[in-house]
């Protein structure tokens, strides 16, 4: 798959590199469940899993490999021929598949890990590119820990696996060390140095142990990649990965500063959000951008009143626009005058029911006493005062 200049394709690996930092793996049936979710939100690529590691793991890559119809399912395999061959076996029953190889290029991970040389470590890479070509066109390769890799050995290491075949290349940044400059300056030095770079899309894949990975995909992507890996909620190994809804959001909400594009249908987050967190029994931190339940709520009595006059006072996006019916006003002891008369409102009184004076102080002191103020909550203040006048 070819991206185009101005097109980020995104590449999701919940199935794999989310699922593997699971206390409780999913069963097949929950896998299909996200990848068709994955599907419907517009995810190019789908990493479904990595089948030479289990039986239930190369069964559920197939599985999903044939229920997929527009998105491209995908297997990981180390840079072993056993391993590309259960992925060609695992996704050769759709009409097009990806395999994705990959091997470490730090000297860490060379040296205390692979123990090969570097000249030996290229030749591995450049022999696993070849063979899954002879199954697939679409073939990516990952620099294992890229970030952390020097860049002479990165450049040397990409142009022999873009010579070898890949058309994709992915430059991860697997222990999530870099910083956006950092980042940004590794894939601008791959755009400079590597001559047959025009031949295959940059990937990223950036994990958030420093909580960058968000912050480093867009440096990334600023700076000419166009692939971006990521996991629905931020989910993988440790702090996990890209949050496939921070970064599609960050696309959308910034499209006239950035210029780029993407196939994410942006009103499918919050289903795919909560669908993931449900069955990963992974929760969603309440203040996490975009999906977390506060992400649209105002609880200030400014805010509110704000967001009443016009959205955008507060709202950079709207709830509707990642598939949240509305957003929620707070009622607390902040909360003003106006955001009360709203809320009786929308809850069905006129404002000659009640008066508004009187029901705000007993609101405000009921809210002094018990913090957040509910729906039934008021209407048992406009219950009660009522009563006070009919005796
Ligand atoms: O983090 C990483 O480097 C990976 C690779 C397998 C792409 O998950
Ligand atoms: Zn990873």
């Amino acid at each position: 798959m070819t991206a185009d200049t101005d097109r980020v394709l995104f590449f999701d690996t919940t199935l794999r590199d989310g699922e593997q930092a699971l206390p409780a793996s999913l069963s097949a049936k929950e896998k299909l469940q996200i990848a068709l979710a994955l599907e419907r939100l517009g995810v190019d690529i789908i990493e479904a899993g990595f089948p030479v590691s289990s039986p239930g793991d190369f069964a559920s890559v197939k599985t999903i490999a044939q229920s997929l119809r527009t998105a491209i399912p995908c297997g990981l395999a180390r840079a072993l021929p056993a391993d590309i061959e259960a992925c060609s076996d695992a996704l050769k029953s759709a009409s097009r598949f990806r395999i994705h190889t990959f091997i470490a290029t730090s000297d860490i991970h060379v040296n205390a890990k692979l123990r090969k040389s570097q000249q030996q470590v290229v030749e591995m890479a450049v022999a696993a590119v070849k063979h899954a070509r002879r199954y697939t066109d679409d073939v990516e390769f990952s620099c294992e820990d890229a970030g952390r890799t020097h860049i002479d050995y990165l450049c040397r290491m990409v142009e022999a696996a873009i010579n070898a075949g890949a058309s994709t290349v992915n430059i991860p940044d697997t222990v999530g060390y870099t910083t956006p400059t950092e980042f940004a300056g590794i894939i601008e030095s791959l755009f400079n140095r590597v001559p047959n770079i025009d031949n295959a899309v940059i990937s990223v894949h950036c994990h958030n142990d420093l909580g960058l990975a968000v912050a480093n995909s867009l440096a990334a992507v600023e700076k000419g990649a166009r692939q971006v890996e990521c996991t629905i909620n931020g989910i993988g190994e440790r702090a996990g990965n890209c949050a496939l809804e921070e970064i599609a959001m960050i696309l959308k909400t910034r499209q006239s500063h950035l210029n780029l594009e993407c196939n994410i249908r942006s009103t499918e987050i919050s289903r795919t959000s909560k669908l993931v967190s449900q069955l990963c029994n992974m929760p969603v931190q309440a203040n996490k951008a975009i999906v977390g339940a506060n992400a649209f709520s105002h609880s200030s009595g400014i805010h509110q009143d704000g967001v009443l006059k016009a959205q955008n006072t507060y709202e950079i996006m709207t709830p509707e626009s990642v598939g949240i019916n509305k957003n929620l006003l707070n009622l607390t002891s902040r909360s003003g005058r106006h955001v009360i008369k709203h809320r009786l409102t929308e809850l069905g009184y006129q404002s000659t029911d009640y008066d508004l004076d009187t029901i705000y102080q007993a609101f405000l002191q009921l809210a002094d006493k018990k913090g957040q103020v509910y729906d039934y909550d008021l209407e048992a203040l406009l219950f009660f005062d009522q009563q006070k006048h009919e005796q």
